[in-house]
């Protein structure tokens, strides 16, 4: 059953972004598509080994061919090594210019199967359907497809729009618990950006509550592709606007890269990176102490890590390294209050240093 649908209207593009309670329902809209000679399905073996049944029983009542390409799970696997395979699979099953890609996994296989889609035979269609929080509620959304290089995570991409969005719902119930944290501190930044309504429910919300209510996570998904949507729409390929969304991604990538990305889950350090943005906005931009306050009440509820336990001048070290740098000094997207972004803000190391102290000593229970 269809719950909702959001139009993403950009520049050139226009398609729809439908949360649905499940898989029933995917047939109407892949037989939607005018023209097709085959889909093909990127996955990973933990996904399907769940919902392919279900995801059969769609592809199957369809006249259409189709064909499943098992990528293996891991960010380590969106890697640019991995696609040869998977493109010399496609030309031997006969993929040509009418095929569509059907991307069911969370960010992981939506990047590189979108990405797959954006240079097999110079682009072919692709479709997404998120089964992570993350993916739902922000990667399976406007258009950012990459893979990997040793040197760089998301060096090789594309701004490549899908045909639509087809989210889910009940993929959520398996996903393990940590990965809720990545779409949960995805869904708390796009409050922060936004202020308003979403910002005023998540402060009512506890961790709890997304887990056993399916009305508040209907509710987040559906205005977090509401507002991801309005800033792809005005700036779909990150001239400007659209670097909002990297509030609290400088750090959060710092924390991953100074720990491997093997002590934290991707949401853990945005969330950690979320802090720092809201206190370097305090810092330098005067955001409010009752505005921190209320983050960090609303955050520790959603059960979100604030604290930092990494050495300082190692996650400096890796800001230095983060594609934002220009000159002496480090560009962050801060808040002047919730819902007033301000992008490319310039910040002095002695105020970094000064922050992540604090946060690395941040009595958190006290406050
Ligand atoms: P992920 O895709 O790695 O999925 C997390 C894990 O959960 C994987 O092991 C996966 O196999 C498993 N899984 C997926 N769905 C499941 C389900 N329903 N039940 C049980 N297990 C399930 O992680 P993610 O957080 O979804 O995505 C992270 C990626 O997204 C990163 O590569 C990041 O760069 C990218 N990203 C892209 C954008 C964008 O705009 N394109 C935005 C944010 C993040
Ligand atoms: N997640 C950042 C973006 O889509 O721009």
């Amino acid at each position: 059953m269809k719950l909702q649908s959001r139009q993403v209207n950009g520049n050139g593009f226009s398609y729809p972004v439908e949360l649905h309670e499940d898989l029933n329902g995917l047939k109407e809209k892949l037989a939607s598509l005018k023209d097709v000679s085959k889909f093909f399905i990127i996955t990973n073996r933990q996904i399907a080994g769940i919902y392919e049944k279900y995801l059969f029983a769609e592809l199957k009542s369809l006249s259409i061919p189709f064909h499943i390409i098992y990528v293996k799970p891991g960010e380590k696997n969106k890697h640019i090594d991995r696609l040869k395979k998977v493109y010399h699979e496609l030309v031997k099953e006969d993929a040509d210019r009418k095929a569509v890609i059907v991307a069911f996994g969370g960010g992981v296989i939506g990047d590189f199967a979108g990405f797959v889609a954006s240079t097999y035979q110079r682009g072919i269609r692709f479709v997404q359907v998120p089964t992570t929080l993350l993916a739902c509620v922000d990667s399976s959304v406007g258009g950012k497809v990459a893979v990997n290089l040793d040197l760089g995570k998301n060096m090789v991409g594309a701004f490549f729009q899908p045909e639509f969005v087809y989210a889910p719902l009940f993929a959520l119930s398996t996903l393990p618990r940590r990965e809720w944290s990545c779409g949960l501190a995805e869904i708390v930044k796009h409050a922060f950006l936004e202020g308003g309504e979403l910002l005023n429910r998540l402060e009512s919300t506890s961790r709890k509550d997304f887990h056993s209510g399916a009305e508040v996570l209907r509710y987040c998904i559906d205005e977090s592709v509401r507002f991801k949507s309005s800033v792809v729409e005005q700036d779909e390929r990150e001239g400007g606007l659209r670097a909002i969304l990297n509030l609290g991604h400088t750090t959060g990538h710092a924390i991953e890269s100074v720990t491997k990305y093997a002590k934290y889950s991707h949401g853990e350090a945005v969330s950690m990176g979320l802090m720092t943005a809201l206190l370097l906005s305090k810092s330098v931009l005067g955001f409010s102490e009752t505005n921190i306050e209320r983050a960090v009440k609303m955050m520790k509820a959603l059960e979100l890590p604030l604290k930092i336990n990494e050495k300082i001048n190692e996650i400096i070290e890796h800001m230095d390294h983060d594609k934002k740098k220009e000159g002496s000094t480090l560009k962050f997207v801060l808040l002047e209050d919730f819902g007033k972004p301000k992008f490319g803000v310039s910040v002095g190391r002695d105020k970094i240093l000064e922050v992540l102290k604090f946060q690395k000593g941040w009595d958190l229970l006290g406050r």
